[in-house]
């Protein structure tokens, strides 16, 4: 590896720069699968740093899953599936749209929910991917102590202890919340929901990433906002250039963005990125809805720092919830609005007030307990090895031509299917055989993502799940057959 790994115009802290370049190799196969990864000595030799920085860059490679140390031998290039190309940046185009979305996301979420159902159509670990123990017990002792709650009616913004809690956990975000700034909710969809509501008014422009969440398709119907699909890339998210010409040539309200591991595409923006990001909200003395859900599950801690972080003006309303990585059955969730932040409890206190006290004492404890740590990397990991596996069956039996995510984390692929085939088809066809997927049209307020489906692999995982996957395969491929003979014929 005689190659430079360091851009001389980078902010990027030098180890990320040189992992990442490393991880691009790896990537495309320039380095490839089993080969020798060059000795830490000679790296740090090579491109002028300390051996320390070659070592935190390895780790973050290791991290990444791109790596594997093997005693006294060095460290080697994984063996993780990644012959398969991935999708390419999406390109929307640059006018705002009215959403209409119809019965489907509803329909993919419940059928994706059913028991008989073998399912890849939930974006949802299954329960028991959970530390269900720990959470029964933790409730169990909450209601013990508080049994007075059951029965009192809870006001405000909800119980201190929760809020505490939430600021503490923030601080593995990057951010320094105040425990008074933050309001409790029933989950991140209510917390999103709220901030639009205290930034917006209805036919106002939101604009998003492409793809994007249905559900944040289905709350911008509903309070009647114009979608603005924004350029973004599988890997590094939304393309904060695009975003830039955005808000330059027409009014835009609010930006809503996921900006570590995205729903669909597991994307993850770059540091330097998160921060350009704030800048050009405050910029533009606008909202930044950032939902930081999936923040846990990044692979590598310097994922997890919410552009929050870098707002010094208040501008980011920042939203999550507990419900992908401790316990949905809570269905508890928490916003900070920044300087929208007494609107925002108004029309909370209005809409919806506060949330079961017991349940809030219980998360507060389960998040300070040591072992909340221990089970996020055991979740952590155990969705790592699912999307390995569902990434080798996609290689092995999709359709040639079948580009997929690498995602840095989460359980969610993203899949493009050659040919033009059509996903509802597909998704209809799968049905047939009690399989469920969620089919890429739900994703955009256009058809563009008529040929994508998403594979949510958290879920419940049994023997007759790689087998259903190879069957997905199987079904596009004879598609895509039926499609060339009858365009042949
Ligand atoms: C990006 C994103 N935000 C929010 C949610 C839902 O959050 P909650 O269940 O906390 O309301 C989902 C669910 O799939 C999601 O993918």
């Amino acid at each position: 590896m005689n190659a430079n790994l360091i851009a001389t115009e980078s902010t990027e802290p030098l180890y990320l720069q040189i992992a990442d370049r490393l991880a691009r190799c790896i990537r495309s196969g320039t380095l490839a699968r089993g080969e020798r990864m060059a000795s830490v000595r000679e790296l740090a030799r090579q491109q002028g740093v300390s051996q320390s920085t070659v070592v935190q860059a390895y780790h973050w490679l290791e991290d990444a899953r791109l790596i594997t140390a093997r005693p006294r031998s060095g460290y080697f290039v994984a063996s993780r599936p990644s012959e398969l190309p991935e999708p390419r940046q999406s390109r929307p185009g640059v006018q705002s749209r009215q959403v209409a979305m119809g019965e489907l996301g509803r329909e993919v979420l419940g059928l994706a929910m059913q028991q008989d159902m073998i399912s890849f159509g939930a974006a949802c670990p299954g329960p028991e991917m959970f530390d269900q123990e720990r959470v029964r017990r933790t409730l169990n002792r909450a209601v013990q102590r508080h049994r007075d709650l059951l029965c009192a009616y809870p006001l405000g913004a909800g119980r201190v202890e929760a809020r505490r809690a939430v600021a503490r956990h923030a601080l593995n975000l990057g951010c320094s919340l105040h425990a008074d700034d933050v309001v409790m909710t029933n989950g991140c969809m209510e917390s999103i929901t709220l901030c639009l509501k205290a930034v917006t008014q209805p036919g106002d422009v939101v604009a998003l990433e492409s793809p994007t969440y249905f559900g944040f398709l289905e709350i911008l119907q509903s309070l009647h906002l114009r979608a603005l699909e924004i350029p973004t890339h599988p890997r590094h998210g939304i393309s904060v250039d695009a975003l830039q010409l955005a808000l330059e040539t027409q009014e835009v309200k609010a930006v809503l963005v996921v900006p570590t591991l995205s729903n669909p595409l597991g994307a993850c923006m770059p540091l330097p990125e998160r921060k350009r990001l704030a800048q050009l909200v405050a910029a533009h003395d606008i909202a930044l809805i950032e939902d930081v859900i999936y923040n846990d599950l990044a692979e590598q801690d310097d994922k997890r720092r919410a552009v929050k972080s870098y707002d010094t003006s208040g501008h980011v309303m920042l939203c999550g919830s507990f419900n992908k990585t401790l316990a949905p059955g809570l269905r508890l969730g928490w916003v900070e609005a920044g300087r929208w932040g007494a609107v925002l409890r108004k029309i909370k206190d209005v809409q919806s007030g506060a949330q079961t006290a017991v349940l809030e004492i219980a998360l507060a404890e389960l998040l300070s307990q040591a072992g909340n740590e221990a089970a996020l990397r055991q979740l952590r990991a155990t969705v790592a090895a699912r999307v390995d596996e569902a990434r080798g069956l996609i290689a092995q039996s999709f359709p040639k031509g079948t580009r997929v995510t690498d995602p840095a984390g989460g359980y969610i692929l993203w899949v493009e299917l050659p040919g033009g085939l059509d996903a509802v088809a597909l998704y209809e066809a799968c049905l047939q055989e009690n399989i469920c997927i969620a089919p890429g049209q739900l994703f955009s307020t256009s058809p563009r993502f008529r040929s994508f489906v998403r594979l949510g692999v958290g879920g419940r995982w049994g023997d007759e799940h790689p087998a259903a996957l190879r069957r997905i395969g199987a079904i596009a491929q004879l598609m895509l057959d039926e499609t060339k003979l009858a365009t042949a014929a």
